[in-house]
C-alpha cells in the first residue's frame, strides 16, 4: 500500500443500536464476569450463584444476570423464585436476592414450572439486552453471568452479543471428556478475543459428611490439567458434597448456610482471586496464581 499514507486500523463499528444501548449501560459496571462450561449438569448455577453472594460478602457491588434460557435455576438456588419484578419509570427493578445480590432471571417471567421456553435465537438475543439495557442494575463492582452451557450456535450468539465481557470463569468436572468439551470452550472464548480469567474444578473429590474425610476419586484433576495446558490459572477445586445439592434444592446458598466450611473457604479464595486477575492488565496476569 504504499503511496497511500498509513493504514488506519478502526475498532469494529456496532451497529445495532440495541447493542450500542447494552454497552453503555455497561459503562456502570467495573467488571463482566461470564461463568461457563462446556456443557450443563457440571455446576455452573451454584458457582455463578454462590461466587455473586461470596464477591457480596467481600463487600462488592454485585448483580446475576442469569441467561441460561433453558434452565434457569439461580433463582431456585438463591431462594427467590417466585419475586415479582417491578417496573418503575427508571427500569426495571432486579430481584432482591440474599444480602441484597441483584438478580435478573428469565424464571422471575416465566408463568409456571411447565412453560417450555422455545425461543429462537433473535428473541434470545433480544431478552439479553433487554436484561441488560432495561434492568436498573447500578453501579456495579461484578456483574455475574451465568451462561448458557456450551460451544453450538446459541453460546457463540449470546458471548458474541453481550457487548463487554472482561473476563470468562470455565467450569469443569474431573472427566476425560470435560478436559476435551472445556477445553475447546475456552479456545471458543480466546479466539472471540474473550479474556479467560481461569478454571474451577467442581466434584472434583467427594466430602463424606460421616468421616468429614475428602476422598479423591480421580487421579490429577481435569482443572490443573485445563490449567496447565492452557496457560490460565485454577481457581478451585470444589468437592462433592451431599449438603451442596441440598442447599441448592432448598433454596439456601451454600456459602451462607455453611461460612466455615472449606467449600465456602474455597469460594472466598476464587473470588479474592477473581478480582485480583481483573486489577491486573490483561497481558501481565498471565502467570498462574492457581
Ligand atoms: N459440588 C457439588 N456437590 C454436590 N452437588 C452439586 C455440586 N455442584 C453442583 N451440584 C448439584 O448438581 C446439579 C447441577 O448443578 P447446576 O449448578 O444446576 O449445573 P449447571 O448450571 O452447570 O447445569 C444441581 O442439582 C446441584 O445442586
Ligand atoms: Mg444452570
Amino acid at each position: 500500500m504504499e503511496g497511500r499514507g498509513p493504514s488506519i486500523r478502526m475498532p469494529p463499528k456496532i451497529t445495532d443500536p440495541r447493542k450500542q444501548a447494552a454497552l453503555e449501560k455497561l459503562k456502570n459496571v467495573k467488571y463482566v464476569v461470564a461463568i461457563t462450561s462446556g456443557k450443563g449438569g457440571v455446576g455452573k448455577s451454584f458457582i455463578a450463584s454462590n461466587l455473586a453472594l461470596t464477591l457480596k460478602t467481600l463487600g462488592y457491588e454485585v448483580g446475576l444476570m442469569d441467561i441460561d434460557f433453558h434452565g434457569p435455576s439461580a433463582p431456585k438456588m438463591l431462594g427467590i423464585r417466585g419475586q415479582r419484578l417491578i417496573a418503575l419509570s427508571g427500569g426495571i427493578q432486579p430481584a432482591q436476592g440474599p444480602l441484597g445480590l441483584k438478580v435478573m432471571s428469565l424464571d422471575f417471567l416465566l408463568e409456571d414450572d411447565d412453560t417450555p421456553v422455545i425461543w429462537r435465537g433473535p428473541i434470545k438475543t433480544t431478552a439479553i439486552f433487554q436484561f441488560i439495557t432495561d434492568v436498573s442494575w447500578g453501579n456495579l463492582d461484578f456483574l455475574v453471568i451465568d451462561m448458557p452451557p456450551g460451544t453450538g450456535d446459541e453460546a457463540i450468539t449470546v458471548a458474541q452479543e453481550i457487548p463487554k465481557i472482561d473476563g470468562v470463569v470455565f467450569v469443569t468436572i474431573p472427566s476425560e471428556v470435560s478436559v476435551l468439551v472445556v477445553g475447546r470452550s475456552i479456545m471458543f472464548y480466546k479466539r472471540l478475543g474473550k479474556r479467560p480469567i481461569g478454571v474451577v474444578e467442581n466434584m472434583s473429590a467427594f466430602y463424606c459428611p460421616d468421616t468429614g474425610k475428602t476422598y479423591k476419586v480421580f487421579g490429577k484433576g481435569s482443572g490443573r490439567i485445563l490449567s496447565e495446558k492452557y496457560g490460565i490459572p485454577l481457581l478451585a477445586e470444589i468437592p462433592l458434597d451431599p449438603r451442596i445439592s441440598e442447599a441448592n434444592d432448598e433454596g439456601r446458598p451454600y456459602v451462607l448456610a455453611y461460612p466455615e466450611t472449606p467449600v465456602t473457604k474455597s469460594f472466598e479464595g476464587m473470588a479474592r482471586k477473581i478480582a485480583e486477575i481483573l486489577k491486573t492488565p490483561e497481558g501481565r496476569s498471565e502467570e498462574k496464581t492457581g
